[in-house]
């Protein structure tokens, strides 16, 4: 078990403590566990109460099944993709472009491969295919028809999920990159093509001691955000 003070006991204490994990431990996850904290998360609000969202949780053979499917397609150079749909929008320009571009050089700058090291860095980026050494992977999906406000429930789902994670003392890393392979994934699980996967979900024990685990990633400040009005008037 997890040392109590590791454990986060309040949802501001579990927002600042959740990070991206991008190296874990091949310490098991306890599905019992697991499932209480899906539990919990049943309570994440929805439009309409649709509860849209699905999961396939994966240890063991049936994950090792998808990264070897996946690492075949990706051997595969571009001829491999089978995209679920635009990860981020064609033409991305600022303020967006220059937030995506930050975290990248954060991640690559912890590391210490510089941005000519391209073999460096597309290295660090496929280590997203093995689910960062996570022993759990979690595949979301939902059914094709449901449109943006459903993706925003799956979204709330998916920060539920992510803090209770934290309060049991794991980790996680939110990875749409699996999207690109979305095809892959869903004919490794046998999932129909009316699902459409929207990301996986790398669930473990954080290796504290990864420099991948340590840098910090920046928010814009709140005047970038909230536009206050009709207050202190
Ligand atoms: C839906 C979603 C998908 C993401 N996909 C990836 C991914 O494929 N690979 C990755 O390394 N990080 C991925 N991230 C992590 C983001 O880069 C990260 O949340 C953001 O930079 C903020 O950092 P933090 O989560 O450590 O606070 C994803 C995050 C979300 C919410």
């Amino acid at each position: 078990m997890p040392a109590t003070d590791a454990l986060s006991r309040s949802v501001t204490d579990a927002l600042h403590r959740r990070r991206s994990v991008r190296a874990f431990t091949d310490r098991p996850v306890d599905p019992a566990l697991l499932g209480d904290i899906f539990a919990a998360a049943q309570r994440a609000p929805s439009g309409g109460n649709l509860q849209p969202w699905q999961a396939i949780v994966l240890t063991g053979e049936p994950w090792q099944a998808v990264k070897d499917a996946v690492a075949e397609r990706v051997a595969m150079g571009r001829a491999g993709y089978e995209p679920e749909y635009d990860i981020y929008p064609k033409g991305l320009t600022d303020p967006w472009e220059s937030r995506r571009f930050g975290v990248g050089e954060g991640l690559y700058a912890a590391l210490g491969i510089p941005r000519d090291d391209k073999p460096g860095r597309l290295g660090q980026f496929l280590h997203n295919y093995r689910g960062f050494g996570a022993p759990v992977m979690l595949f979301l999906h939902c059914s094709r028809i449901m449109g943006p406000p459903q993706w925003s429930d799956m979204g709330m789902w998916l920060q539920s999920v992510m803090l209770l994670l934290v309060e049991a003392g794991l980790a996680s890393c939110p990875q749409e990159c699996w999207a690109m392979y979305g095809a892959t994934v869903r004919r490794t699980l046998a999932l129909g093509d009316d699902q459409i996967l929207f990301t996986g979900l790398a669930i473990g024990y954080a290796d504290e001691d990864a420099a991948v685990n340590q840098w910090p990633v920046p928010r814009v400040g709140l005047e970038d955000v909230i536009d206050w009005q009709g207050f202190g008037e």
